[in-house]
């Protein structure tokens, strides 16, 4: 950051106390632990306690006060008994470019004021400065304001979207996608090093069946065109076809076992997994065109991967190795000639990772990928982002590797979330996600063109309902805590009332139309060049106490990986805005008074930016 010798000096910041590693306080990142610092610094003087215990007692924005401390955390006894420490401090005091004023109303508690002009000076200060700095390092994820060097050197890998070739997107693959990648935002703008990974759905029996399918019902041309849809059509006409027959054998009629779709699916799938060469050159085909088609979808999301990966992919050592390990521990039994882990003991159950004719299953590739995913990747940290509904197979999956005495086994976490109730499209209850995007895109358009006049400005209308659909639709899958389950309601979402995606883009378009309604305001280039004390609204100090909170907030969406969190706070500030804005204006106001308020919105705008970017939305300029 540039030189403190900028700094005015009724702004100047003493020298804290700083020299113990305080669990979060980051003076470097969070302006407003700087100011809660100074709070701990003076009562750890009055109490005789030690700064780093006293810090994670100070309390922000409770009841119109900056920052509150609870003697009673401290010391015991009776209000007249603490009076001696709130007299302590108050008597102590003297104003500071920290703090103005200490106050109690019953010695239970103390409650301090900001040094408002100078807590404000060196919040915006920090915005601008560290905007500067991301915008010179633009692939930089630490350098915007709210981000931290927590996980410098360590790598996270994460595992999420994971879709099943030929079968649809379900509603936990897009909650999986959009919490997904938020996660990952926020581990790089935390520090780590990130590998986004797609563990594909693309082995086993069904993959057998699919290719028996397509030498039946298959199209060339359609393949190429959509092989998504293609593919899944393909599958459940055969998966049919299969019922059909197996209702037909139930009946009665014989069929001989080379004319039987379930012997021939297992026959084509035991031959992809010894390898032989023409089962695996269709099956991989269908592979690459669906990623293909995968990646411009993601793309239409902001979503990217490093690696498309899959149960294909994981080697045959490996699961022979984690076979062999489960056996030689004795943690199996049999039932049927299939080979289980007996969990039981942890009240996990039993789980097959052999079928009796040998093929391997879903927990058999998830055990020996992690294995082949820890040689390559040497990861820190490892994430699964999976609806609920797989949690015992985590379990299971994480309690055997420790079993197993795996080295990574203890940097495992499932990151599981809830049920979407109802979620449909136009064309029906089976979801791709490229129809999704179709209709949240087409609704929110319908939504634009309500409003004629404001619709007849909108540059490029479809880009921009494209992006607000999709904001829609990542806002109501994260606006509830991940683990609640929600209804999908597409029109809904998609409104402007309410706290709803559309929201939060609107808040940040006003923010951006202030700037371009008020072109005869000089845009100042620095802190320095506004007079503080001019932004002395309520409104305004409401707003700048929600930036300083925003890198707590971005801690706190982080560490309990909640993008609720960080959502939450997105609408909070949008009110704010959106109350500010009525009265707290830039045009018609002289010049010094303008500029002070233009620079003010202009940081407000770009902590929201910061905001939305994490959750992986656009923000846009115009609607
Ligand atoms: N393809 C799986 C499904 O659709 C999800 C995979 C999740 N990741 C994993 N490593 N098991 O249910």
């Amino acid at each position: 950051l540039s030189p403190e010798s900028s700094i005015p000096e009724k702004f100047k910041l003493y020298e804290l106390p700083f020299n113990k590693k305080i669990e979060g306080c980051d003076l470097n990142r969070s302006p407003i632990d700087k100011f809660k610092l100074a709070v701990a610094d003076l009562c750890s003087k009055a109490f005789e306690e030690p700064i780093e215990k006293i810090y994670p007692a100070t309390e922000l924005g409770k009841k119109n006060v900056d920052i509150s401390i609870a003697i009673v955390r401290f010391k015991k006894g009776k209000p007249t008994d603490l009076k001696v420490w709130a007299d302590k401090v108050i008597d102590n005091f003297k104003p500071s470019a920290y703090l103005s004023s200490v106050s109690t109303t019953d010695n239970k508690f103390l409650f301090f004021q900001f040094n408002k002009d100078s807590f404000n000076y060196h919040l915006l200060r920090h915005i601008s400065l560290t905007h500067e700095a991301s915008l010179a390092n633009p692939t930089d994820p630490t350098a915007p304001y709210g981000t931290t060097l927590e996980g410098n050197g360590k790598h996270m890998l994460i595992d999420f979207s994971s879709p099943n070739i030929a079968k649809p997107f379900h509603a936990g693959h897009l909650r999986s996608t959009i919490i997904g990648t938020v996660i990952s935002n926020l581990y790089e703008a935390n520090g780590w090093k990130v590998t986004r990974l797609n563990y594909l759905g693309d082995w086993g029996t069904q993959y057998g069946l699919l290719s028996i399918g397509f030498d039946r019902y298959g199209d060339e041309e359609e393949l190429l065109k959509d092989p998504i849809h293609h593919l899944f059509q393909v599958y459940v006409k055969i998966n049919n076809a299969k019922a059909e027959q197996k209702e037909r054998l139930d009946a009665g009629e014989t069929i001989p076992e080379e004319d039987q779709i379930h012997f021939q699916a297992k026959k084509v799938f035991k031959d992809m997994e010894d390898g032989e060469p023409k089962a695996i050159a269709q099956w991989a085909r269908f592979r690459d065109l669906s990623i293909e088609k995968l990646k411009g979808t993601y793309e239409k999301l902001n979503v990217k991967f490093d690696v498309y990966w899959g149960e294909s992919q994981v080697s045959t050592e490996s699961m022979d190795r984690a076979t062999r390990i489960v056996q030689e521990k004795n943690l199996t039994c049999e039932d049927r000639g299939a080979l289980l882990v007996d969990l039981t003991k942890y009240k996990m159950d039993r789980a097959i990772i052999r079928k009796a004719d040998g093929t391997t299953i879903y927990l058999t590739r998830d055990l020996g990928g992690l294995h082949d995913k820890y040689e390559k990747y040497k990861f820190d940290k490892h994430i699964y982002v999976v609806q609920a509904a797989q949690s015992l197979h985590f379990n299971q999956l994480f309690k055997t590797a420790e079993l197993m005495g795996e080295p990574y086994a203890d940097k495992l976490q499932h990151i599981s979330f809830g049920l979407v109730r109802g979620m449909s499209t136009r064309k029906g209850t089976v979801v791709f996600l490229e129809d999704m995007i179709e209709e949240a895109t087409e609704t929110m358009h319908e939504q634009m063109k309500s409003n004629e006049a404001k619709y007849a400005q909108v540059e490029n209308p479809l880009e921009t309902s494209a992006v607000i659909g999709t904001t829609a639709v990542k806002i109501q899958d994260m606006a509830g805590k991940r683990i609640n389950d929600y209804d999908f309601d597409i029109k809904r979402c998609t409104s402007f009332e309410g706290d709803f995606g559309p929201f939060i883009q609107y808040s940040h378009v006003r923010l951006c139309s202030v700037q371009r309604k008020n072109p005869n305001v000089p845009i100042p280039n620095s802190i320095n060049e506004i007079n503080i004390s001019l932004l002395n609204e309520t409104k305004i100090n409401d707003i700048l106490y929600q930036l300083a909170l925003y890198p707590t907030i971005v801690k706190n969406a982080y560490q309990y990986s909640e993008p609720s969190q960080l959502v939450t706070w997105c609408f909070k500030l949008s009110h704010l805005v959106g109350t500010a804005w009525e009265t707290v204006k830039v045009t018609g106001q002289e010049e010094e008074i303008a500029k002070a308020r233009l620079y003010f919105y202009i940081q407000t705008r770009i902590v929201l930016a910061n905001a939305m970017k994490l959750l992986s939305l656009t923000p846009i300029e115009r609607m």
